[in-house]
């Protein structure tokens, strides 16, 4: 039997462990959840844990382009959440342009690229505006690849994925036989990105809630009873080491 040779100097501290680690996920996706309660425990508005949980983005973008992942996907608003009272989506959406107006120069000098997944034209002007332009300022970057679902419905995406596989197939711009897998990869937000390796959620739901339910087929889960804004480069790397021990096996053996 093959000897189990360790990983790495178990005196090292934590992070240089991880840094010599070659099995750092590659995309790692997150559920941010836990905002409304976080501010429900301390006698605040909502909104204070939307305002909180930006921090925490800050925190997680730094730790993922530390640790060298290359494509974090954040989940930021779902196609459920119109379902909320006006003032507090009107509050949570005028966060993104709050987020670039302050980090984007900081995100583009570390090479970061930044991406949206999920239907930009139902979102306000003044966010759609304002991601659009990160878009398209930091579209050359090859850094981290940075993508915040807005807007975002898995069965929403899928849906308009059949739709214009169908389309498609009537001008006879593809054939059924050219239709597998992978083409229907193709018709998605997340076309041309590998499937996430890593699903975090935090706020102690164990759901997806609508989100990547093509993509996420084969991807290790982690969840945190932790609320997104109490969540850090600590719990971040207790998920990759976790991430580290799983054995993944795609239905082999
Ligand atoms: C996640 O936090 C942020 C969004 C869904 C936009 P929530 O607002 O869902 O917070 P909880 O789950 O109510 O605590
Ligand atoms: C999921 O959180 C969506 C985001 C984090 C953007 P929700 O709070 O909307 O999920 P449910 O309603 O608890 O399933
Ligand atoms: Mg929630």
């Amino acid at each position: 039997m093959a000897m189990k040779i360790p990983l790495f100097n178990q005196s090292q501290p934590r992070e240089s462990k991880l840094n010599q680690e070659s099995h750092i996920p590659e995309h790692i996706a997150i559920i941010m959840d836990g905002n409304g309660r976080w501010a429900g425990k301390r006698g605040m508005p909502r909104f204070a844990g939307h305002k909180e949980g930006v921090s925490t983005i800050v925190k997680i973008v730094k730790a993922a382009i530390k640790y060298k992942v290359k494509v974090l996907t954040l989940y930021a608003f779902s196609t459920e959440n119109w379902k909320r009272p006006k003032p507090e989506i009107d509050f949570i959406l005028r966060l993104p342009k709050e987020f670039l107006d302050i980090y984007l120069p900081e995100l583009i000098s570390n090479n970061v690229r930044i991406n949206v997944i999920g239907d930009m034209e139902k979102l306000p002007s003044y966010s759609r505006e304002a991601v659009q332009y990160a878009v398209d300022r930091t579209r050359d970057n090859g850094g981290l690849q940075l993508n915040f679902a807005l807007n975002y419905g898995s069965r929403h995406e899928l849906l308009n994925a059949m739709k214009k596989i169908l389309t498609d197939i009537n001008d006879d711009k593809l054939t059924w036989d050219e239709l597998d897998e992978q083409q229907v990869s193709r018709y998605l937000y997340t076309a041309g990105l590998p499937e996430p390796d890593l699903l975090i959620r935090t706020g102690g739901e164990k759901r997806l809630s609508n989100f990547l339910l093509w993509q996420l087929a084969y991807t290790e889960f982690w969840f945190t009873d932790v609320l997104w804004p109490d969540f850090s480069e600590t719990e971040f790397l207790d998920a990759l080491e976790e991430y580290r021990q799983r054995k993944r096996r795609f239905g082999g053996i």
